[in-house]
């Protein structure tokens, strides 16, 4: 790994094993990208990856010099109005009216290791060896702005982390238009654009669309990132699938508006583009001030797209999850909201813990509804003690010892961002929510949103949480955000301050996870947002995990989770098994299929325990021993997916040990065939040379070549439900000792 600068050809050659990255100061002084794919040996001039020739119509930087033109140049962070007539990465408003911007090379920095961006979630390293960071300072002299383009190439990842710093040193105002994080210049657009799409209850579903000229994209305009799209794009060859191929993802490391595009001009180049949404963003930059745009991590792939997603994973969950519990096994836990909802009773609370603990769960999280008036979801948001004793009548402190006492750990909900208008916050302040002059603020689950870039605000809300929090033992906390933005403007900024809100207001949301996880570094947090609408890597380092969906039907889950694994590795994904027929779509899965698809995220239940048969006892007692075994291997292996079911009948993903020693294969069946293929499911990952036992036929052994060339028989009778509708099962694989 590491980062070369030739001072003659003013090329930066960023490269590790597998990846290389080569940037050039082009004739005009801005910076233009050579080359991002495979690693490359290093060579002392590269310039020739320019393309320069005289074409018609086209516009240069100097009179009779034709080789270089901006537009038909792979720009690294392309500017506006300087000839090249693509998509800018960033818009800068002058007080003449002026638009135009010529960001031109002056220095550069390289280090060891990576900084902290200041108040941003990013990748971070342990060790100066991990990782090196180029920074190029790029000037725009006339306006006195200067651009810091940050890059970091790790050691082990084929990946970059990309983000830039603008700087005024001028004395004029200037205000940011649009920043994005990263823009990169392919040469070709020979791809298709892979995307994760989806709404509340159906998150990231796989969509994929061959790229054509002109700008194709997706984006989130709603104050987070959204259950719509998720702020990851990857273009990937037409001829790549799972196993093998060229891919390259690009995702944001950001919980609020964002845009991810791709231009492809009439040349065939691509630029792909990433960043925070420009609608409604306008940060004004005074004499001095500085501003530091959101992480994007690059990643390039040439084993297709499970090489990719390994790459995220292993990245997102070594070095973006932080602190206890990133390297720990979490608790396989009981939540009551789909059993209970808000109208609960501290007795009920108690038996579904009660048994929980029975069958081997490990902690009891109290959802929505223990604070202030709160049965429904009409009244209590924002008033976080406990004032209906009759439903608690020792508060929560009395009921997280009674679980204690129980031999259970204790988890509660908040969805600190919020409030009702019927709430004794909202009486008290009624102006602390974003809403516009003149306007009525639209309501949404009949809430409204905090202004969370106001600092009395959020001390406000951190001053009830720590109470509760330090007051009884809460060792984990479901942090839920229910609907999104709307006049997205805060009454106590400027006018001109205004295309800050939605920005500052995800800072102050980031600010409040940092000091409650300094305050109380032990607690083990959880993000949700009616599901999985903010499940993004921006949250990861705050939580380091996620609810998945509301959407608990295993069928549904299977493809939510197939879709979520593009990116988000499983230890980041809350599953949990429910009741039937399923809250959201009304389907009756057998118990056995529910557990086989939660096992593949972070296992838990979320169901009253209480009407259980004892058959349906036995079996979760059972899945609660297989998770209890299995979780390291879900947590830390290498996950492949290998049939889609987006695509087919029967869906199929992997986990493989690291030392490739044992692996866990889920197979599910969305409905039964008559009549149907035999099937050989090949696998992946695993050791050529060694030999497998799987749990089915102790008595056999099969080699791992054998098991990824020729396929592991599925017989359908060995499926629970013998391969009718939604049959399901998990093999489990280990090396013969
Ligand atoms: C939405 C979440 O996704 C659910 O799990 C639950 O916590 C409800 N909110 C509670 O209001």
């Amino acid at each position: 790994m590491g980062i070369i600068y030739s001072e003659t050809t003013k090329e930066f050659h960023l490269y590790n094993d597998m990846i290389s990255y080569i940037i050039q100061v082009l004739p005009n002084l801005q910076l233009g990208n050579l080359y991002y794919g495979k690693r490359i040996r290093h060579k002392s001039d590269f310039t020739y990856l320019l393309e320069g020739r005289h074409r018609s119509l086209a516009v240069y930087t100097k009179e009779k010099e034709y080789f270089f033109s901006p537009q038909y140049t792979r720009m690294e962070y392309p500017c506006t109005g300087t000839g090249d007539y693509r998509e800018p990465a960033f818009e800068v408003d002058q007080e003449d009216g002026s638009r135009i911007v010529c960001l031109e090379y002056q220095s550069y920095r390289i280090y060891k290791g990576k900084e902290k961006l200041k108040d941003l979630p990013a990748v971070y390293v342990e060790s100066e060896k991990e990782a090196e960071t180029l920074e190029i300072t790029l000037t725009d002299s006339l306006l006195q702005l200067d651009c810091i383009m940050q890059y970091t190439i790790f050691k082990d990842y084929p990946a970059i982390a990309r983000s830039v710093k603008f700087c005024n040193r001028g004395e004029k105002i200037l205000r940011l238009g649009r920043v994005f994080s990263a823009s990169v210049d392919l040469p070709d657009a020979g791809y298709d654009m892979v995307q994760l799409s989806g709404a509340w209850s159906r998150e990231r579903k796989v969509i994929v669309r061959p790229l054509s000229i002109g700008t194709q994209g997706i984006n989130s305009r709603h104050g987070i990132s959204s259950a719509e799209q998720n702020p990851f794009l990857v273009l990937k060859r037409p001829g790549a699938d799972e196993l093998q191929g060229e891919v390259y993802g690009f995702s944001l490391i950001y919980s609020g508006n964002h845009m991810e595009q791709v231009e492809v001009d009439t040349c065939h180049m691509a630029r792909v583009q990433i960043g925070i949404h420009p609608e409604g963003f306008e940060w004004q930059l005074l004499n001095g001030e500085t501003f530091q745009s959101p992480e994007a991590i690059l990643v390039y792939s040439q084993q297709g797209l499970n090489g990719m997603s390994q790459v995220y994973h292993k990245l997102y969950r070594n070095r973006l999850v932080r602190g206890l519990w990133r390297d720990r096994e979490r608790p396989i836990l009981i939540n009551n909201w789909e059993a209970t909802g808000a109208a609960f009773t501290e007795e009920k609370i108690l038996t579904i813990a009660k048994n929980g603990k029975a069958l081997g769960m490990e902690m009891f999280v109290l959802d929505d509804g223990w604070f202030g008036k709160r049965d429904d979801d009409f009244s209590g948001l924002g008033d976080w003690y406990v004032t209906n004793n009759a439903k608690l009548p020792g508060g929560i402190k009395g009921l997280a010892e009674k679980v204690m006492e129980l031999g259970m750990q204790f988890g509660l909900w908040f969805e600190p961002e919020m409030v009702n208008k019927d709430s004794d916050l909202f009486r008290s302040n009624p102006d602390w929510i974003l809403c516009a002059p003149g306007r009525t603020p639209s309501p949404s689950r009949n809430q409204y949103i905090l202004d969370f870039t106001r600092k009395e605000v959020v001390d406000y809300i951190y001053g009830m949480m720590e109470k509760i929090l330090s007051e009884a033992p809460i060792s984990y906390v479901k942090w839920d955000m229910n609907r999104y933005m709307t006049e997205c403007y805060s009454i106590t900024k400027k006018p001109q301050e205004q295309g800050k809100v939605m920005h500052r207001y995800i800072l102050g949301v980031y600010g409040l996870y940092e000091r409650l996880l300094k305050r109380f570094p032990n607690i083990l947090f959880e993000s949700c947002s009616s599901g999985g609408a903010r499940f993004d890597p921006g949250m990861l380092y705050y939580a380091p995990q996620t609810w998945t969906s509301d959407d608990t039907d295993a069928m549904e889950r299977v493809k939510i989770q197939y879709g979520t694994s593009y990116l988000y590795p499983l230890c980041t994904m809350g599953a949990h098994v429910s009741a039937v027929p399923n809250l959201q779509v009304g389907r009756v899965t057998p118990l056995e299929t529910r557990g086989n698809v939660a096992q593949f995220g972070v296992f838990g239940y979320e169901l009253d325990l209480g009407g259980l048969s004892d058959q349906e006892r036995k079996i979760i007692r059972e899945q609660v021993e297989f998770a209890k075994k299995h979780r390291s291997l879900i947590r830390t292996g290498d996950f492949y997916r290998l049939q889609s079911p987006f695509e087919e009948n029967d869906a199929a993903w992997m986990v493989v040990s690291e030392d490739k020693k044992e692996a866990l294969v889920g197979f599910y069946r969305m409905l039964g065939v008559p009549n149907d293929a035999w099937i050989r499911l090949r696998l992946a990952g695993l050791d050529q040379e060694m030999d497998y036992m799987i749990d089915e036929e102790p008595s056999v052994l099969y080699g791992g070549d054998e098991l990824m060339q020729v396929g592991m028989v599925i017989q359908k009778e060995a499926l629970c439900n013998q391969g009718g509708d939604y049959s399901s099962k998990i093999y489990y694989l280990e090396v013969s000792k």
